[in-house]
């Protein structure tokens, strides 16, 4: 390779490090809405990626393409997983490769306590992370262990959920807007949390309407403008360019 490749794609990884979660020219719709149109991109494991954009630009759809969640449906396109061809399975079989998501509106089902919940998604094994291990990582959840979940804070639905997705044996944890809706020390509460994950090995996609603080987070960032990638490098980077944030997402 050429010394003077431009390697301000990849920044943080050296130009061969394999992918561990690979997206290869994606086509999203949901009915005859042509949603995400052709999108390649790879996340290295370990690592955090800030999946960003303005409103509509497809963020959402694009973690559920990558889940299998049927709506959208992917008509084009390869997602790999560790080697495992999420392209070919249901949202269930891709759950069982490793993909846990966490979507925007959390999910906590109700009528059952924050225990309850987090054995709800141990029913099935491979198992992940402990529930004593979870409540370690949360101790607000180890508090509440016995009451309702969908009676807590925000803030604590927010660490339940996530706490439920890591409770499974996943490979790659994705994350719609998990900041959203919360006060600062919450999300200071939760991107420790993330950080610490990391530290353990987690690799992660976060979609963030609060792109200045997912991009502190993050060692590489993607940006969607209309269901294509417009950017695709190191997360410093866009923090660094006001052109780049005020016509992609206006900051
Ligand atoms: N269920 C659906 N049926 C039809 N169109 C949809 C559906 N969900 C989303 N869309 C459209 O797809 C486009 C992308 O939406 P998406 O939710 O992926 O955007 P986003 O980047 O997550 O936006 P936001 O920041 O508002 O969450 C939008 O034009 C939206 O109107
Ligand atoms: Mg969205």
């Amino acid at each position: 390779m050429n010394a003077k490749t431009d390697f301000s794609k990849d920044a943080n990884h050296a130009q061969t490090a394999p992918a561990f979660l690979s997206v290869w020219d994606m086509h999203s719709y949901y009915g005859e809405s042509y949603i995400v149109q052709g999108i390649s991109f790879n996340v290295h494991e370990g690592e955090i990626l800030a999946l960003l954009g303005r409103n509509g630009a497809g963020k959402t759809t694009t973690l559920r393409s990558i889940a299998r969640l049927g709506n959208p449906q992917v008509l084009k396109g390869e997602i790999w997983l560790d080697h495992q061809p999420l392209h070919r399975m249901s949202s269930h079989e891709a759950a069982q490769a490793g993909l846990g998501l966490v979507p925007e509106d959390r999910r906590i089902i109700p009528g059952l306590s924050v225990e309850e919940n987090l054995q709800l998604a141990q029913i099935q094994p491979p198992v992940g992370w402990s529930i004593e291990r979870l409540y370690e990582l949360f101790p607000r959840l180890g508090e509440r262990r016995r009451q309702e979940g969908v009676t807590l804070s925000g803030g604590e639905q927010q660490m339940l959920s996530i706490a439920r997705a890591l409770a499974r044996d996943i490979k790659v944890l994705l994350l719609d807007e998990p900041y959203e809706g919360l006060a600062p020390v919450i999300v200071d509460e939760i991107e420790k949390t993330l950080t610490h994950i990391k530290s353990q090995g987690m690799t992660t996609i976060l979609v963030e309407q609060n792109a200045v603080r997912a991009l502190k987070l993050a060692d590489r960032a993607i940006i969607l403008d209309t269901g294509s990638i417009v950017y695709d490098g190191s997360a410093s980077e866009v923090l660094e360019n006001a052109d780049l944030r005020a016509e992609y997402l206006a900051i």
